[in-house]
């Protein structure tokens, strides 16, 4: 779990937004994190002390003057103990709070009183479109920013108060992928990498096509990971039904050759390039642009194919590759003698680092198990899930080319 040993202080401040609250809260436990929440009297307007008690499993806290603190301090000792604070909702009145450094109730007083160091402060804004945009507000954004808080984005559409803009508090979910991320070393900062994912889907006719099995998982799992460890992350995805990680830019195409031209859009810009997809070998030679039908006892179509381009091996042909300036890291999805086909893919593909499994061990399983073979030998990856395997893939990816643009 992504927030194990993790203690989080949930401040809540007024809004409708308070009804996520409640999901966030679960989210966090889910994950693994203990959950302190601290509630404004006017975030009890909205939600009530008792629900978020239940789902956090330990007593709110919402005046400065609570007694069941032995030295009377609430606002010290519940900051102190936390690995992050976030305020969700942050109310615009809450912000021009914390800018000013007023601290008139107990979860303003703990935020100034935060040991500036040690324990971060995120925020989840959320009022009415208006108020978002409202020079003032887009002030104490900056201010607070440059005060080492972490203020989040904000959704678009529609509000509670019946218009639609920017302005909504991200969903339970976003938050929890921010703050999971938030906590991961950034481990690629300053790196532009380039992900490919899935399967891609080669035209027989309007209706038919040859495919693969590949899920996409893994090379979804890598752009997150990529994107957590602080990369600027694009990724190239072949039809798959995957929610996009948040923070990654996707492109989705649909065969090898629509892959393919959009690596090369994006590869002079890349640093690092990790080709996870499964690309079709082959494609039909000659599409039908009408349905093939039957056609009485004649016999069945004969196809003919012809070669995709091998992406992998073509940007690791190119200057920046072989200058050092791209790093390309390959996959290889293998039925047996896993060890001796990665090695050699690794030589015929001309990449430093190539990830070997057994296809159809991983092929649409949340778990998979990686042997990383490069110019010094093989090291394995013990079977894990895909998104601990990504993070570890990732960290050896930081350790082979530094934390900065190569
Ligand atoms: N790859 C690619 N473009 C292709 C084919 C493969 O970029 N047209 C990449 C895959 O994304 C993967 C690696 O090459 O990173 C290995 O693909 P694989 O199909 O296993 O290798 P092949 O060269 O096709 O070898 P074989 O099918 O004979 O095992």
């Amino acid at each position: 779990m992504d927030l194990n040993g993790k203690h989080i202080v949930l401040g809540l401040t007024g809004g409708i937004a308070c009804y996520k609250a409640a999901d966030l809260c679960r989210a966090l436990v889910k994950e693994g994190a203990t959950v302190q929440v601290v509630m404004t009297q006017a975030a009890a307007e909205f939600i009530t002390p008792v629900t978020m008690q239940a789902l956090s499993g330990r007593p709110v806290y919402h005046s400065q003057w609570d007694a069941r603190e032995a030295n009377n301090m609430a606002h010290i000792n519940l900051g102190r103990e936390a690995d992050a604070i976030l305020i969700a909702p942050c109310s615009a009145d809450f912000m021009a709070k914390l800018v000013h450094g007023r601290a008139d109730d107990l979860l303003s007083l703990m935020c100034l009183a935060r040991p500036l160091a040690t324990v971060p402060l995120l925020l989840a804004p959320a009022m009415n479109r208006e108020m978002w945009a409202h020079p003032a507000t887009q002030r104490n954004v900056a201010q607070l920013r440059a005060d080492g808080a972490t203020v989040l984005g904000v959704g678009n559409g529609e509000q509670a108060c019946g218009e639609t803009g920017d302005g909504r508090m991200l969903e339970a979910l976003e938050l929890l992928q921010e703050l999971v991320a938030f906590f991961q070393p950034k481990a690629l900062a300053g790196h532009r990498v380039l992900v490919t994912a899935g399967p891609t889907y080669e035209a027989l006719d309007p209706v038919r096509g040859i495919t693969n099995r590949s899920s996409g998982k893994m090379g979804f799992a890598i752009a997150r990971a990529a994107c957590e460890a602080g990369a600027d992350v694009t990724l190239v995805a072949g039809p798959v039904g995957l929610a996009t990680p948040r923070g990654v830019r996707r492109i989705d195409v649909v065969s090898a050759d629509g892959m393919w031209r959009e690596v090369q859009r994006h590869m002079e810009q890349a640093t690092i390039f990790v080709a996870a997809a499964a690309v079709a070998d082959w494609r039909p030679a000659a599409p039908s642009d009408q349905k093939i039908k039957k056609q009485g006892e004649i016999a069945p179509p004969t196809l003919g194919f012809v070669e995709n381009t091998d992406i992998l091996a073509s940007v690791a042909q190119s200057p920046r590759a072989r200058q050092g300036a791209l790093y390309c890291v390959g996959f290889a999805a293998e039925s047996h003698d896993l060890l001796a086909h990665a090695t050699a893919k690794r030589q015929r593909k001309g990449v430093p680092l190539l990830v070997g499994n057994i296809g159809p061990d991983t092929f649409g399983q949340d778990d998979n198990a990686l042997l990383l073979v490069d110019a010094h030998g093989a090291t394995e990856i013990a079977r894990n899930s895909k998104r601990v395997l990504a993070q570890r893939l990732v960290a050896e990816i930081a350790a082979r080319t530094g934390s900065h643009s190569v």
